[in-house]
């Protein structure tokens, strides 16, 4: 499942982002790429200890929590700490898929079931720099507005098109999932909404007991914690 979260970010916390990530300093992307990505990677990254990277991970990390659309969709059980790239002049990050498992700062491991891509300029400040990502249907060009994130299954094949005009800023990470299978995490997100769907024309509806056991029963069933 491809899915648009809106709004992630207030337009106060994207201005002061965007603020901190003008003043960092940035370092070639090439050194946080595997041997097969560096070779088609071309764009700069902001060091992960830097501390612009720190507080602005801080307040989307923060924001991850409180939005309860990103909570349905991913059912996360771990997410790594937001990076951040920036592409100008052609920059580009060609086709790719990204690795599956991780090390996490504080010891231990994620595995990426989604990758997430928050995008922090607004797209009139540049042309280009489409995120592609192919699924069974075809080729999907993802450009959203400033604050808006994208979630997709990180076992797609995806890229980021040269950047022919301006800057784009983003911040990408990846989440473990309590569900690992992006089929049964999509069959569970719309067993969510319309029962969610239900309850608004009627929360006194007898088949909403059983829908919410039934998701939990599936939960149950299907989960890695
Ligand atoms: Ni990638």
């Amino acid at each position: 499942m491809i899915l648009n979260i809106p709004e992630l970010l207030k337009p106060s916390q994207i201005t002061q982002a965007r603020e901190l990530l003008e003043k960092a300093e940035w370092i070639d992307g090439k050194l946080s790429a595997g041997a097969q990505a560096a070779q088609v990677k071309n764009n700069q990254e902001i060091a992960k200890n830097h501390s612009a990277a720190q507080q602005i991970s801080q307040m989307i990390t923060a924001a991850l929590a409180a939005n309860k659309l990103f909570a349905m969709a991913a059912l996360p059980s771990k997410i790594s700490p937001p990076s951040f790239n920036r592409y100008e002049s052609r920059q580009t990050y060609g086709p790719h898929i990204d690795n599956a498992i991780r090390p996490l700062p504080g010891g231990g491991l994620i595995r990426g079931d989604i990758s997430a891509t928050l995008f922090l300029s607004n797209p009139e400040d540049y042309d280009g720099g489409e995120l592609t990502v192919e699924d069974t249907f075809g080729t999907h060009q993802i450009k959203l507005p400033s604050g808006h994130m994208v979630i997709y299954p990180a076992s797609s094949l995806h890229q980021v098109k040269p950047v022919t005009r301006g800057v784009r800023l983003a911040s990408f990470f990846w989440i473990q999932s309590l569900i690992r299978n992006d089929g049964q995490r999509t069959l569970l997100f719309d067993l969510e909404l319309a029962t969610q769907g239900i309850r608004q024309k009627d929360p006194q509806h007898p088949s909403i007991m059983s829908l919410v056991g039934v998701y939990n029963n599936l939960l149950r069933q299907w989960s890695e914690i």
